[in-house]
C-alpha cells in the first residue's frame, strides 16, 4: 500500500503517468542498466560537478545544501524534473537542470540512489530526541517517510539529512514557498509551530535507524 493514497486524491500511479506523458521519464523507474560506456565518461564528469556542491559521496558539508546520498531515485527524478521546468525554484538547481535530457534526469537519480546513506548527526540530546519523537508520532512523519526515514518512491529519504536543510525545507512548506509535485507536505505543516519545525529537524538529523 502506498501511504500517499490515503493522503492525497492523486495516486502516485497518476503522478507518474503524468510525468511519463510530459516526457520526464523515458524508462522504467527501476531500470539502471542503460548507461553506455561512452555516455558514462561524460556522465561521470557531470556527476562530479554535482558532488562539488553536494559533497563527496553525496554527503553535503555546506549549510543549506542537501545531502543527496541514497535519496530515493523516483523522488530525485521528480525534483530534477521540477527544477528543470522551473516548478521548484532554487537558484543553482534551476540552472543546473535546465539543459539536462530526460535520460540524464534518470541517470543522475539512479547514481544518487546508489550512494551509501549518510550517518546520523552525532551527540543527540536525549531530552530533545524525546520531544522530537513525540512530534513525529503525533504527525505521523514516519508513516510516509518510513519507520527508519529511508523514504519510499516519491517520498524522500530524510535519515542522514542536514539539520539546516531539513528546517529550511519545513519552513518553506509552511510558508507555501516550495512547490510540491503533489501537495502532501502542504497538508502536514499547517498545525505545526515554528518551534515544532526546529525540534523535528533536530530529531530527524540525529535519528539513528
Ligand atoms: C552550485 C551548487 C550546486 C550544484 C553544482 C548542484 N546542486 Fe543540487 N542543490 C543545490 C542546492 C543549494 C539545493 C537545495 C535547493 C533548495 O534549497 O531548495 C540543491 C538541491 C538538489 C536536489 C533536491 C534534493 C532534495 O532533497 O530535495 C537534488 C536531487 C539535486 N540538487 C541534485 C543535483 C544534481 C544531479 C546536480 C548535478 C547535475 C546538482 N544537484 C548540482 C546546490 C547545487
Ligand atoms: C502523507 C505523507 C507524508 C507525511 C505524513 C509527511 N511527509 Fe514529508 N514529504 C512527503 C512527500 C511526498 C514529500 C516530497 C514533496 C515535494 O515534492 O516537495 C515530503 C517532503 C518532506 C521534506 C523535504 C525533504 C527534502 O529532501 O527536501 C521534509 C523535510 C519532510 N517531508 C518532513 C516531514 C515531517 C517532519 C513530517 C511530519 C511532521 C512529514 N514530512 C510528514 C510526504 C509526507
Amino acid at each position: 500500500m502506498n501511504p500517499l493514497r490515503l493522503a492525497s486524491k492523486t495516486t502516485i500511479a497518476h503522478a507518474i503517468a503524468r510525468l511519463v506523458a510530459a516526457g520526464a521519464i523515458t524508462t522504467s523507474l527501476t531500470t539502471t542498466g542503460f548507461v553506455t560506456l561512452a555516455a558514462a565518461q561524460s556522465f561521470d564528469e557531470k556527476f562530479s560537478v554535482c558532488l562539488a556542491c553536494h559533497g563527496a559521496s553525496g554527503r553535503s558539508e555546506t549549510a543549506n545544501v542537501p545531502t543527496i546520498a541514497a535519496q530515493q531515485s523516483q523522488y530525485v527524478v521528480i525534483q530534477l524534473y521540477m527544477f528543470r521546468q522551473g516548478l521548484r525554484k532554487a537558484d543553482p538547481m534551476n540552472d543546473m537542470a535546465k539543459d539536462l535530457s530526460d535520460a540524464e534526469l534518470q541517470q543522475f537519480a539512479d547514481a544518487i540512489a546508489k550512494l551509501p546513506a549518510a550517518p546520523a548527526a552525532p551527540d543527540a540530546d536525549p531530552g530533545r530526541m524525546q520531544r522530537g519523537a513525540a512530534l513525529v508520532n503525533q504527525h505521523r512523519c514516519n508513516f510516509c517517510h518510513n519507520k527508519d526515514f529511508s523514504g519510499n518512491e516519491s517520498v524522500p529519504r530524510l535519515a542522514g539529512q542536514r539539520e539546516d536543510y531539513l528546517l529550511k525545507s519545513l519552513r518553506e512548506y509552511k510558508a507555501a514557498a516550495r512547490t510540491e509535485y503533489q501537495p502532501v507536505m502542504a497538508e502536514v505543516v499547517p498545525p505545526l509551530k515554528d518551534a515544532d519545525l526546529v525540534e523535528l529537524a533536530y530529531y530527524i538529523a540525529h535519528f539513528k535507524p
